[in-house]
């Protein structure tokens, strides 16, 4: 049942703001000034490393939350891809948690992963959708992400509940570690609650999306950027677009601009920065001058602030709401999935079933 929507990507887009706050509500305590994981928890004080290991979109959520555990935990975190991890046979030194995260929860690579740090890893810990999968009962501690059944085979409800159950782990590691204080905590808690709500404002930008994807679909390649929590993000914005619309996409961290991509650069190829109005702000804007410079078209998504400073030379601008600059991620995922879905609508594509892939790869 699509719930009226013409997919099951664009209904489970708009699923977001209701699941994500059913996920914020099931980690917070009863007083809602704490995170609370199930049965006996983790102790994130005797652990002195994460590795973490996924695939496509869920290595791209574990990608921003290395940002997260490194920032809000000062934990050390490595971050792998599942089919390189376990070919490299890489030593897993005493102290190490690993984390692997997958939506099926049955992804061959991720489960092998898994397997090789038995007995290596202090404990195994997973966040994935489907609790009763094996990924879920090899787990030492499985996290449930809630996000409902996911049908599109590009993820999309998925990775932002991963992105969440993430945050509110890193949180968790944090408060044990005694490496946040007590106001920052209540304040990242209460701009989770929040969250939905900002996530509706989002979703009203759909229009404003749907036309500037109309220009997208006309691109034979894109270029995503971002810096920061911004760069896993211009990842997993390009892997959207190449799933569901066929279009060549490539991200890179704006700094590496310069290292490379910018020979690129012509009147042709858009370029989509994705730049909240953050501490990196300046520091993006100044590499999309670089495009512009080279008369390179820009899709600038960021907010007010940012738009208001930077929008005027963007070829398009997508305005998101305002939130803490830790919740990003969750945030612009939105625009990213609706700028994929609305390209491959405009291109005729088939969105839920795109040519080549499976909703669950559970063959190497
Ligand atoms: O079920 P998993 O989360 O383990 O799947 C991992 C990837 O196969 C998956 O995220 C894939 O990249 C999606 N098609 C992305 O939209």
């Amino acid at each position: 049942d699509k719930g009226g929507h013409k997919h099951f990507m664009a209904k489970e887009i708009a699923e977001q703001p209701r699941v994500i706050g059913e996920a914020v509500r099931h980690y917070l305590s009863g007083d809602g000034n704490s995170v609370t994981l199930p049965g006996d928890g983790l102790d994130f004080t005797k652990i002195d490393r994460l590795t973490m290991v996924a695939c496509g979109t869920a290595f791209f959520a574990c990608l921003t939350a290395k940002y997260w555990f490194e920032q809000l935990a000062r934990l050390p975190v490595e971050v792998d891809i599942a089919s390189e991890f376990r070919y490299r046979e890489p030593p897993i030194p005493g102290g190490t948690v690993a984390l692997f995260v997958s939506q099926s929860g049955e992804t061959a690579d991720t489960l092998a992963a898994l397997r090789y740090c038995e007995g290596k890893a202090d404990k195994i810990i997973s966040v994935v959708n489907v609790p009763e999968s094996s990924i879920a009962r090899e787990s030492d501690l499985a996290l449930p992400i809630l996000a409902g059944t996911e049908i599109g085979v590009a993820s999309t409800k998925a990775f932002t509940c991963q992105l969440t159950v993430l945050l509110m782990l890193a949180l968790k590691a944090a408060e044990q570690r005694g490496t946040i204080t007590p106001e920052r905590q209540a304040d990242l808690l209460s701009a989770l609650r929040a969250l939905p709500s900002s996530l509706n404002t989002a979703l009203e930008q759909n229009s404003a999306i749907a036309r500037a994807a109309h220009k997208l679909a006309e691109a034979k390649d894109v270029l995503f950027l971002g810096r920061g929590l911004m760069y896993p993000m211009a990842l997993e914005g390009a892997l959207k677009l190449k799933e569901i619309s066929y279009i060549h996409a490539e991200a890179y961290a704006s700094g590496e601009l310069k290292h490379g991509p910018i020979a690129l650069i012509d009147k042709i190829m858009p370029v989509v920065v994705l730049a909240p109005r953050d501490t990196l702000f300046d520091k993006t804007v100044s590499n999309m001058q670089e495009v512009l410079a080279r008369g390179g078209k820009v899709m600038l998504i960021t907010d007010d602030a940012g738009a208001a400073e930077a929008a005027g030379e963007a070829w398009q601008t997508i305005v998101m709401p305002h939130v803490d600059p830790v919740l990003t991620p969750i945030l612009y995922a939105v625009p990213a999935q609706l700028l994929a879905y609305h390209t491959a609508v405009a291109k005729g594509t088939d969105v839920d079933q795109p040519r080549n892939l499976a909703k669950s790869v559970t063959v190497e």
